[in-house]
């Protein structure tokens, strides 16, 4: 679950050019108003991998990494389900951070990528007993208790050992509180509240029922708990009121570990302007503070979307443009909801413009819509493009590094689009186009 359309009033669409500031890190414009990130130009990079294509900027995935590390400190997690592929595994472990992983799928990804087991955090509302005897027999470094079948399924495991008649190693668990908490963001990325299908109510008094049970089994390491509170929050006083709420719980337990989940929320249209995560970190840190909690105590989170979105953008190929008189115009590119299913979801905004032409003004008003056969496939709604487009143009849409390719899907038998990650001048091949085989190598 992830995101929503931003709750900050934006500006009208102007004629503006792009703003810079939704562009990744290494952006640099050259002289004839190309755009290049990392290095490489984006209208030969499109030309010569195709499209659509998602390109990362290595070097801004890296800092954010970095920035995560600096303010939180060890065990600050980065939540896959906003991109994950074995490169990007990799990176967030080169750079010092823990990963959390949501399904036993993303835990073997993350495994296949060579992250050592103690530095997953293993989530789930649902988890399977397949999924955490997983989990368990790997030893991962945490796993966050959502319910209290799950400690049925837990204790039932470590009773019984693995297939060979060892036992299971101890788990070091965290109990996932649901704190009351309103984030302040789409209903449908809202979790903190006490009607959610996640974690235990504080209110009810289930999460202190599941701390004395995971206490008295004697079969676990709790060592702290957990809360989230939704995704795609600007306003990070959201996150201290889930400390204080959660204080008032915790300090008494005499826990050594907090974690506050992920959702900082981050700019995708100009006029927005989103909290770093250093602001972020330090507003819960005085937080934690002043609510009592000990200085001993880790207080960690687990961010995405602050990490990823705005180092990746989406590079398409403008195919169809119909201008309908009096009505608007549509400009259709090779890809659509399914490498972004965002707008559709939660009627999320994004800009779009020319990589060829980054400092032009953009006066013409259009839609951009993708390729599949739904009136509703729309990746931005309100666009504004130069006045030149054309067809044939490659049209980036920026800030799409989180929750894009992490939700694409192969609706209408549309491949799944390349993945590169760019740097010092290169770009590589993280994730393959998919190809027409791919396509039925599944069916039998
Ligand atoms: C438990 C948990 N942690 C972390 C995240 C990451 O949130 P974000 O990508 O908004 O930072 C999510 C997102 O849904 C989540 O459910």
């Amino acid at each position: 679950m992830t995101q929503e359309p931003s709750e900050q009033p934006t500006d009208q669409p102007s004629e503006q050019p792009v703003d810079l500031g939704l562009l990744p890190l290494t952006s640099s414009v050259a002289a004839d108003g190309r755009l290049s990130v990392g290095g490489v130009d984006l209208v030969d990079l499109a030309e010569e991998y195709g499209t659509p294509l998602f390109v990362y900027d290595e070097e801004h995935l890296r800092a954010r990494c970095r920035e995560a590390l600096s303010s939180w400190g060890d065990g600050v997690a980065y939540a896959t389900k906003a991109f994950l592929c074995k490169a990007m595994a990799r990176l967030a472990h080169e750079e010092g951070m823990s990963l959390d992983v949501s399904t036993g799928g993303e835990l073997h990804v993350a495994l296949e990528a060579g992250v050592p087991a103690e530095k997953l955090v293993f989530h789930g509302n649902n988890k399977s007993p397949a999924e955490l005897r997983s989990a368990l027999s790997v030893g991962v470094g945490r796993v966050v208790v959502d319910s209290f079948d799950e400690i049925d399924r837990i204790e039932t495991l470590l009773r019984g050992g693995t297939s060979s008649g060892h036992r299971l190693p101890v788990p070091t668990v965290l109990v996932r509180v649901t704190p009351g908490v309103e984030a302040h963001t789409h209903e449908f990325v809202r979790t903190g509240q006490e009607d959610s299908k996640f974690g235990f109510g504080l209110a009810s008094g289930a999460a202190a029922l599941a701390v004395e049970r995971l206490r008295s089994s004697g079969l676990v390491n709790l060592a702290g708990i957990h809360a989230h509170i939704g995704s795609q929050v600007f306003r990070v006083e959201s996150f201290a009121e889930e400390v204080e709420v959660l204080a008032g719980f915790f300090v008494p337990l005499g826990l050594d570990e907090m974690v506050i989940g992920g959702g900082l929320g981050v700019a995708y249209v100009a006029g927005e302007a989103a909290p770093t995560i250093s602001q972020w970190a330090a507003t819960v840190h005085d937080a934690a503070r002043r609510s009592g909690i000990p200085s001993s105590v880790r207080i960690t989170a687990e961010p995405g979307r602050s990490i990823v979105a705005g180092a990746g953008l989406t590079l398409y190929r403008v195919g169809t443009i119909k201008d309908l008189p009096g009505i608007r115009t549509y400009v259709a590119v090779d890809g659509g909801m399914s490498d972004n299913p965002r707008p559709v979801l939660y009627s999320s905004g994004y800009e779009a413009f020319l990589p060829r032409a980054v400092s032009a003004s953009r006066p013409r008003a259009a839609r951009v819509v993708g390729k599949h056969c739904e009136s509703g496939d729309v990746l931005v709604a309100d666009a504004r493009v130069p006045r030149d487009l054309a067809v044939g143009d490659i049209l980036a849409t920026p800030v799409t590094g989180a929750y894009g390719y992490s939700m694409a899907s192969n609706y209408n038998r549309v491949p799944r689009p390349a993945v590169v990650f760019v740097a010092d001048g290169d770009a590589r091949t993280v994730v393959r186009r998919e190809s027409s085989a791919d396509l039925v190598r599944l069916d039998v």
